[in-house]
């Protein structure tokens, strides 16, 4: 009787290696990886808010999570209702916004204007 005989790869098996080789590269082949840049031309958008000074408590606030045009495409509101969107910001998305910025941002986006 034959001893340590290895027995023969199966047809799947030999299709799903050769299949699945080149896939399974080895750790020290990762290190040789090389990352190419992709330049991306994406759409013109309100990132910031327009208003110079005025829109500076805004711009250092409420830009991180989205764009300024989230916020400049919402229709007119009155000062409260403002109040209560930007509190909205700050205990459900908790949006970490300066408390001394909280009061500016109400008044700027009360005196807004919005191009409907
Ligand atoms: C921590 C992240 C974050 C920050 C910072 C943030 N927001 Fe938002 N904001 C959100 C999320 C999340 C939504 C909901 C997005 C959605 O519905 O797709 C949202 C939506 C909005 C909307 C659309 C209406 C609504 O209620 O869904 C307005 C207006 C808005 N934000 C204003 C502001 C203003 C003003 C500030 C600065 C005081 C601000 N956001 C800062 C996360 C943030």
């Amino acid at each position: 009787m034959q001893k340590n005989r290895v027995p023969p790869l199966s047809i799947p098996a030999l299709l799903v290696a050769a299949f699945l080789g080149p896939l399974a590269a080895p750790p020290a082949m990762a290190a040789g990886l090389v990352l190419k840049s992709v330049k991306v031309a994406l759409p013109e958008g309100n990132l910031t808010f327009p208003g110079g000074k005025a829109a500076d408590a805004i711009n250092a606030n409420c830009v991180t999570c989205h764009s300024a045009g989230m916020v400049l495409t919402q229709p007119n509101m009155p000062k409260a209702a403002w109040d209560m969107e930007v509190h909205k910001m700050i205990n459900a998305f908790r949006a970490p916004i300066d408390p001394a910025a909280v009061q500016p941002i109400i008044d700027y986006l009360a005196g807004l204007k919005a191009p409907q």
